[in-house]
């Protein structure tokens, strides 16, 4: 297949981007759209021109370090794919001909550093605000010494596939990373482990959030339909019920 991209290009945080177009040949329906990109570099490479910078590593799936947005929608979208990860887009999803846009994330608190590549460092710090766990330490305890109610259990392993991504942001008009951080409150909010800090850390992470620059959530649900990991809205009335009894209990 031969196709025309339009791809975001900027070469520092400071540099003003614009979208270039390449041209590329030879895309076979069984590479994913980062093996594209890796063709297009070799290309690139070739002729002297600055590869295209975008972020990846496992390209499984599975450790949230890739993300553009494809045609307007992060991570992009099939007709046989939605809510996949930009790894695991595949070229089958386009046609012969086709014209694709590729841009960054774009939200202030995601600086793009270059090209495709933004700062993700504000997750770390919300994440970081979060605090410790107080777990005992010493021998692993037996699994059933701490009992977990099951449907509990289920919705805190729900949350925890967040792989902190970023496409939430992205997709947001407002900006908000709520989705990300009511994922991380969900996680350690509903199991007894998670129980000793439950209320500072819904408290410190929120704080960050806000402190970022990230805009409030006002139940669009952009964030939730492009999810590679279907957090879903819930999440964020678990984070508001939770943060409204912190301020009670701890303020
Ligand atoms: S909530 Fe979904 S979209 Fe947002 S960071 Fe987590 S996995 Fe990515
Ligand atoms: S490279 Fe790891 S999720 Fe895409």
């Amino acid at each position: 297949m031969k196709m025309t991209l339009r791809i975001w290009r900027q070469k520092n945080s400071n540099a003003v981007g614009k979208l270039e177009s390449y041209v590329i040949d030879g895309v076979t329906q069984e590479m994913s759209f980062l093996e594209m990109l890796d063709v297009l570099n070799e290309d690139l490479t070739a002729k002297g021109i600055d590869p295209v910078a975008f972020d990846s590593d496992c390209r499984e799936g599975i450790c949230g370090m890739c993300g553009v947005v494809i045609n307007g929608v992060p991570h992009g979208r099939g007709e046989t794919t939605y809510q996949t990860t930009t790894c695991q887009l595949h070229m089958r999803e386009f046609r012969d001909g086709d014209t694709i846009t590729i841009e960054p994330w774009k939200a202030e608190p995601f600086p793009v550093l270059r090209d495709l590549v933004v700062d993700r460092s504000a997750f770390d710090r919300i994440i970081q605000a979060g605090g410790y766990i107080s777990a005992p330490t010493g021998t692993a305890p037996d699994a059933h010494a701490t009992p977990v109610n099951k449907a509990d259990a289920d919705i805190a392993f729900d949350n925890a596939v967040c792989i902190g991504c970023g496409a939430c942001v992205a997709a947001c008009p407002n900006g908000s990373a709520m989705l990300f951080t009511a994922a991380k409150v969900s996680h350690l909010g509903l199991l007894p482990q998670g129980q000793p800090e439950r209320w500072t850390r819904v408290l410190g992470m929120v704080d960050a959030h806000d402190d970022e620059g990230f805009g409030n959530c006002t139940n669009i649900g952009e964030c939730t339909a492009v999810c590679p990991k279907g957090i879903p809205l819930e999440s964020i009335s678990r984070l508001n019920r939770d943060l409204l009894t912190g301020l009670r209990k701890v303020k």
